[in-house]
């Protein structure tokens, strides 16, 4: 079943085509990094906003660069959460009514486990089962992964998740959005072993994270740079010491869920998961363990339509299906979600 994929969960619009047996036809993608940098953050209703603006131009792009057309689809996937609520309706709604004029099945897509599915994408996919890290803007989380809508909660943070450090380290640094990539960047020429910032909860046995405190170390010794503030050679050991933290904190939780189940197979996904660092420093660790390690392609590590098709694909071709009544929700925990059901 060729299944149209819609992602407006934050900000970014993207829309894809998956089809289960010539896999991925056409994927589009539009940020609104532009639009929420002045502010420094992502703005609801701007986001919800210029969704309604992209989505539909974004899905003709997509079934033209496929060389399609509606009457070639078996089925139109969502996300439905979690997510800005707003922003979600806006793809929700833009699929149903899809779906509903061309009597197509929907359903709507958990956002999590499109990201935990997205190495699927590439060409050497994952077996079940596997641990999977999470690394988002919102959500940071270790999972046992035994097939799809099976996931075991091992562990996950008990305050910012390790995107939403990196975006604040970016602000209080004056790095600007988004922060990731900008501290990332900022990080390039800088000295890992500049600065001894905590590695927090790793002498913890259990796999929760806790990276709040890490934020207000980088506060407290950009502070302390004295004189006119910090340099930007300064700026760059700063960026690269808490990178360098935050990256062996999640690899050392990651590799004690491998070792407490047994599994060896390691899946990354979420924003995160982009950051050239920690793909070196988690391929040299899974190295060394002898484990599998798959991440997506950076640019299906950040949102984008291309998961959602996927996830909702496997979901759809399984028979299970969502009614017209289907909503958004801004808050949806993985542990409820259950294999497919027809
Ligand atoms: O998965 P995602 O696109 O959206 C959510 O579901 O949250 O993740 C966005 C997060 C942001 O916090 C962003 O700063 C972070 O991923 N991110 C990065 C990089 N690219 C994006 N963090 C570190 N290094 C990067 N290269
Ligand atoms: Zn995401």
């Amino acid at each position: 079943m060729r299944v149209l994929g819609i992602e407006t969960s934050c900000d970014e619009t993207g829309v894809a085509i998956w089809d289960p047996d010539a896999g991925l036809l056409a994927h589009r993608l539009h940020s609104q990094t532009a639009i929420h940098a002045e502010y420094g953050g992502v703005v609801p209703e701007l986001a919800s906003r210029d969704h309604i603006r992209r989505t539909a131009p974004l899905i003709e792009q997509a079934l033209a660069d496929a060389g399609l057309g509606y009457a070639d689809l078996g089925g139109v996937a969502a996300t439905a959460g979690p997510g800005l609520l707003g922003a979600l309706l806006v793809g929700l709604s833009t699929g149903k009514a899809l779906a509903y004029a061309r009597e197509l099945p929907f359903l709507g897509v958990h956002h999590l486990e499109a990201h935990l599915l997205a190495p699927a994408l590439e060409d050497d996919p994952p077996a079940f089962p596997f641990v999977a890290l999470l690394v988002s803007g919102g959500h940071t989380l270790l999972a046992e992964v035994d097939g799809v809508g099976r996931y075991r909660l091992l562990g996950q943070s008990l305050d910012d998740a390790a995107g939403e450090a990196f975006d604040k380290t970016a602000k209080l640094l004056g790095l600007g959005y988004p922060g990731g990539p900008a501290v990332a960047a900022a990080a390039a020429g800088g000295d890992p072993g500049a600065f001894d910032l905590p590695r927090p909860m790793v002498d913890k046995p259990n796999l929760d994270f806790s990276f709040s405190g890490l934020k207000t170390a980088v506060l407290n010794r950009a502070k302390a740079a004295g004189g006119d503030g910090p340099t930007p050679a300064f700026v760059a050991d700063l960026c690269a010491s808490f990178q360098e933290a935050v990256v062996a904190t999640l690899w050392r939780k990651s590799a004690r869920a491998l070792q407490e189940t047994g599994l060896n197979r390691l899946v990354v996904a979420g924003g995160v998961g982009a950051n050239a660092r920690l793909r070196e420093h988690f391929a040299q660790g899974a190295g060394e363990l002898g484990a599998a390690l798959h991440f997506p392609r950076p640019a299906f590590c950040t949102d984008n339509g291309a998961m959602v098709a996927h996830a909702g694909a496997l979901r759809l071709a399984a028979g299970e299906r969502d009614g017209w009544d289907r909503t958004a929700v801004a808050r949806w925990p993985l542990e409820e979600l259950r294999p497919p059901k027809k």
